[in-house]
């Protein structure tokens, strides 16, 4: 044996006793206690213990300074794997504990996550408001404002502006709502259509005008299925220079098939309004049965659906606002709200607008 050999022979002896001499835990036998610890807190003390500063393991890898260089590289790594694999095993306890802690402070703070939340029910528009919403959104698509005007009106406005004669029967106490009756300076009266509002709009516009108008009306009619004597309107008039009855019928045409389908035709039927002339009726192809049930519960069985009326403006109505019937020609038209609501939903009774049913209105969400 050289010397060299005897040398080396004898630093492992050293190493060996040394490694002997530490006191090192086995951490596969400390398993055992970590699992029965069940507490963050008595883990938290555990780990103190066996891996803090006054531990085993502190005081070995202060010792290691003491030794010899060959021996303190062997014993540092014996200490770290100890250290290593004992930390991992807390690690993996401190999982389990933390989990079930967390399940425990559910459970404690009484929060039931299977109770169903308060449901708070929406309401939505009135039928009618999305009647009225749809049919101003179809004509400004077409390039038409939305105005309005006043509900308490000079019979002015709601008959003589519109070439109303003076003894047509709406003027009587019997059929319009007054306010003021008697002195035909100075009447006043619950507007029984939305056309006072072209008055009123061309008073205060130059031409051209393109413009709808809902709004709220009254008659002194008699509460029935097809009668209500506060109800809604739509009117339309479009100004300019040129305008054609093609262009009234193009117009309503393209209104009445954005409403109902595109499958939709109209007809006009010859009728009389005091402010339009020629005035006529339009009719559209029913959109539940399209003619084809003569049963049908919505248009009777006829097929045809009536819509509105309608008429190219009369000439005394431009005189009466002031605009130059030589110069300006226009359509105008009207429909009563319910009425559309009616014949594109198939609801049969008027009174179902106002009877506040929620199991009618909940039908109509919007
Ligand atoms: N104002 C009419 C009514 O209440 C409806 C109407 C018809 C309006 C023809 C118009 C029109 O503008 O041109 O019965």
């Amino acid at each position: 044996m050289t010397e060299e050999q005897e040398e080396s022979i004898d630093l492992d002896a050293k190493l060996d006793e040394m490694l002997l001499n530490m006191r090192l835990p086995d951490p596969s036998e400390l398993q055992a206690r970590i699992d029965a610890i069940a507490t963050s807190d008595d883990l938290g003390e555990f780990h103190k213990d066996h891996l803090g500063r006054g531990s085993v393991i502190a005081k070995e890898l202060k010792n290691l300074g003491k030794l010899p260089d060959e021996q303190r590289k062997e014993a540092g790594r014996r200490i770290h794997a100890v250290r290593q694999d004992l930390q991992r095993r807390i690690d993996a306890r401190q999982e389990a504990i933390s989990i079930q802690e967390k399940a425990g402070q559910i459970a404690a703070e009484g929060i039931d996550v299977t109770l169903d939340s308060r449901h708070y029910s929406i309401g939505s528009l009135h039928l009618i408001q999305q009647v009225i919403d749809e049919v101003s959104d179809i004509f400004i698509g077409l390039g038409y404002k939305v105005a309005d005007g006043p509900e308490a009106e000079l019979a002015w406005y709601n008959f003589d502006a519109l070439n109303t004669p003076k003894d047509h029967p709406g003027r009587l106490e019997s059929d319009t709502m007054y306010l003021d009756y008697g002195d035909p300076a100075d009447e006043m009266l619950l507007r029984a259509h939305t056309s006072p509002v072209q008055a009123r709009y061309m008073e205060a516009h130059e031409p051209p005008v393109y413009i709808v108008v809902p709004g709220k009306c009254y008659r002194n009619d008699t509460v029935d299925a097809s009668h209500l004597p506060v109800f809604y309107q739509i009117e339309g008039l479009a100004v300019d220079s040129g305008i054609q009855f093609s262009d009234l019928k193009g117009t309503l045409a393209e209104f009445a098939r954005q409403f109902l389908g595109p499958r939709t035709e109209v007809r006009l039927r010859p009728h009389y309004f005091p402010f339009t002339e020629p005035s006529a009726e339009m009719d559209a192809t029913c959109p539940s049965c399209e003619g084809a049930n003569t049963s049908c519960r919505v248009c009777g069985g006829s097929g045809w659906l009536e819509l509105l009326g309608c008429g190219m403006v009369d000439p005394n109505v431009f005189d009466a606002v002031g605009y130059n019937p030589a110069d300006v020609t226009g359509f105008a038209f009207g429909a009563g709200v319910e009425r559309l609501a009616m014949v594109r939903y198939g609801i049969e009774d008027m009174r179902h607008f106002v009877d506040n049913d929620l199991r009618f209105l909940a039908q109509f969400p919007g």
